[in-house]
């Protein structure tokens, strides 16, 4: 019975597909059920109560489908509840913050670029992020609420619209000092080749999806519910309904453009 237990996914919209695709890679036999709630998204813009409400209601569906553990595939939805969710559900979720600590070890003195959403860099858990590295590293915050949109409104492919916005938001800073950004939404790393072809070759762009993943495999396999037979499955659901969002997300998943 336990063998056969997915694991329940879930993001604001399509950013968490990025998540689902590392994971995917790491444990191939592994089935995962992805919910994508792009009626509410963004929802880096919103309250933290609102965000706490809808990812009660779409964790309480996912117990229903008798998933082993549950990821977090939001930076946002992480910082607005993840503590409510740990005590709430008996099993383990697994949540996402921006990977600021990696960008931290990389030498003495850093000067880091964090662009995440509005909501996750003013809440609490990413300030005390902060307070454990800004006495040794220059740590700046860019929030980017425009980035979600454009992913969610299949405009990715727009180069135009893409690298105009990127260079509205990496205006303000002095590249030649900068040592890293940290991608801090799971929908910026769609935008990988954008900002590897935009920036200056020295700055390392670092996201936490390859960490999250290798937390989950951990975990389920310090408890005894790694999947290791036959072949995995991935469904998609979204709260929007929209068969079109679907197949975004499966382009997303599997797409061209994303490494
Ligand atoms: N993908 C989400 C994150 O990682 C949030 C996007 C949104 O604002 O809805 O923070």
């Amino acid at each position: 019975m336990e063998l056969v237990q997915p694991i329940g996914i879930f993001d604001s919209g399509l950013g968490g597909i990025s998540v689902l695709k590392e994971m995917r890679s790491l444990m191939p036999q592994e089935h995962f059920l992805y919910f994508g709630d792009s009626a509410y998204a963004p929802y880096g813009v919103k309250d933290k109560e609102t965000i706490t409400k809808r990812c009660i209601e779409i964790c309480d569906a996912f117990v229903k489908q008798h998933v082993k553990a549950i990821v977090v595939a939001c930076n946002t939805a992480t910082s607005a509840c993840v503590q409510v969710l740990r005590e709430r559900y008996d099993l383990p979720i697994i949540g996402m913050e921006p990977a600021l600590k990696v960008a931290c070890e990389l030498g003495e003195h850093q000067h880091i670029i964090v662009m995440a959403t509005p909501l996750t860099l003013k809440e609490e858990k990413f300030a005390k992020l902060m307070r454990r590295f800004q006495d040794d590293h220059i740590i700046e915050r860019q929030p980017c609420p425009r980035l979600v949109e454009i992913v969610e409104q299949d405009e990715l492919d727009h180069r135009d619209v893409v690298i105009a916005q990127l260079q509205e938001y990496l205006y303000p800073y002095d590249l030649s000092t900068v040592n890293s950004i940290v991608l801090g939404c799971t929908h910026f790393v769609f935008y990988r080749s954008y900002f590897e072809e935009l920036l200056p070759k020295h700055i390392h762009v670092i996201d936490g999806n390859h960490g999250t993943a290798l937390h989950l495999q951990d975990l389920l396999t310090k408890q005894g519910k790694r999947c290791m037979i036959g072949e995995g499955s991935v469904q998609i659901t979204n709260s929007k309904k929209d068969e079109q969002l679907i197949r975004l997300c499966e382009k997303l998943l599997g797409g061209p453009g994303y490494e």
